[in-house]
């Protein structure tokens, strides 16, 4: 395999050399090669930097296992940038993965801290029930093959951070895929992207039940072609109890933009909206929030003191989370409500401005640069539309 040295954050790497392995333009050039490395997600793993060391300072030491590794980029980082760190354990079950993670912990000198394994990730969860105090599962495509496992390898107090890439299920084109992977229904709306995010973490969380583990979300979002959640994980029946009584459904009015959220795991849903039109419904799905504010403010710190290049992007789409992040669950879309009621968006500044002035919450979200978060009702902000 033709490899390259690449350096991400303080980190050296050897990754192949993907534009090597592409045949046709349209290929898609990380999934052609041996081992499974793409550019395009140091984004996500900054951040993911970032939300280790906030979570080593606040336990005094952390256990990481990152369970699928790739070229053990995730791991490595871990290892060599996150101060705190008692030990990584970078798993892939590729032996090629194997030979070139055990290089990168070589080439950066991690080998006290960082250990190496070679197998099914669910089995090395499995067999270290208990014992990690953050996980990290980065699959191809859906994460839920390996969320029992990881569950279980939480300890009792931690993180899961959990990536999926099967996006189009989670946010409604594939419906069936949907159900059959995560247990819940979607629908295809201008906030199906934030529905698939809750969807995602309201299956983590009923997996979670089964170990009597809460996990709250601390951070999610959707960027690119995935999606990227934190939970903060805590062990409890009761803690998990709590957590499930936020789940229910969302009920979406495609006539006239009007959402009906029911807490509940076995509701009576509505069926017809004020407007008249029939009312679609998507869950069982997290109502909860999906930011932690005071989190965002530690992890936008840690970042800020760091030398990473994307680092402007990453704190911009914090900030944008921060922004939201006591809003209510769904967000608008200003084109979206415009063409419902036959006129023109307003400005989203001027528009959030007079939400606010009306004395209710109201934000940009980071999902879409034509959305915007409020508790206003709907008959509400269509009145301002329409003036
Ligand atoms: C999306 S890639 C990981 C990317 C990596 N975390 C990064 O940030 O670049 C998924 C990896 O999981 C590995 N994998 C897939 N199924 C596995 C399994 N059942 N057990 C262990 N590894 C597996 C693949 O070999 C691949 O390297
Ligand atoms: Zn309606």
């Amino acid at each position: 395999m033709e490899l390259k040295f690449i350096v991400e954050g303080q980190t050296r790497l050897e990754v192949p050399a993907s534009e090597r392995f592409r045949t046709k333009a349209e290929d898609y050039a990380p999934s052609m090669t041996p081992v499974f490395y793409n550019p395009r997600m140091e984004f996500c793993r900054d951040i993911s930097v970032s939300v280790a060391q906030v979570l080593a300072d606040e336990l005094g030491e952390l256990l990481i296992c990152d369970s699928l590794a790739g070229v053990g980029v995730r791991g490595v980082r871990y290892a060599k940038e996150v101060k705190g760190v008692s030990k990584v354990l970078i798993n892939d079950g590729s032996s090629e993965a194997f030979e070139l993670i055990k290089q990168n912990i070589g080439l950066n000198e991690l080998a006290p801290l960082a250990h190496l394994q070679n197998e099914d990730a669910n089995t090395l969860l499995w067999k270290n029930r208990g014992r990690f105090n953050f996980v990290d599962l980065d699959p191809f495509g859906s994460p839920a093959p390996f969320l029992d496992a990881a569950c279980a390898a939480l300890a009792r107090r931690g993180m899961l951070a959990v990536t999926a890439t099967d996006t189009a299920p989670l946010s409604g084109t594939h419906v069936r895929a949907c159900v059959r992977r995560y247990g819940a229904r979607p629908i295809r709306t201008e906030y199906c992207r934030e529905l698939g995010l809750r969807i995602l973490t309201g299956f983590c969380q009923r997996v979670a039940g089964k170990h009597d583990l809460a996990l709250i979300p601390v951070l999610a979002h959707a960027t690119l072609h995935y999606f990227r959640i934190y939970l903060y994980a805590q062990k409890g029946s009761q803690r998990a109890d709590g957590v499930l009584k936020r789940q229910g459904y969302v009920s979406h009015c495609h006539a006239c933009g009007r959402r009906i959220l029911t807490y509940d795991m076995t509701p009576e849903l509505p069926g017809i909206c004020e407007c008249g039109s029939r009312l679609s419904h998507a869950g069982p799905l997290w109502l909860g929030k999906l930011m932690d504010r005071t989190f965002l403010g530690k992890v936008t710190a840690d970042l800020m003191r760091r030398n990473f290049k994307l680092k402007a992007g990453e704190i911009a789409l914090l900030n944008r989370c921060a922004e939201e992040a006591e809003g209510p669950p769904m967000f608008y879309d200003t084109h979206k409500l415009a063409r419902c009621v036959k006129t023109q968006p307003p400005k989203i500044a001027e528009l959030i401005s007079k939400l606010q002035k009306l004395g209710h919450f109201a934000s940009r979200t980071h999902f879409s640069d034509t959305g915007f978060r409020t508790d206003a009702p709907v008959d509400g902000i269509t009145r301002i539309f329409r003036r």
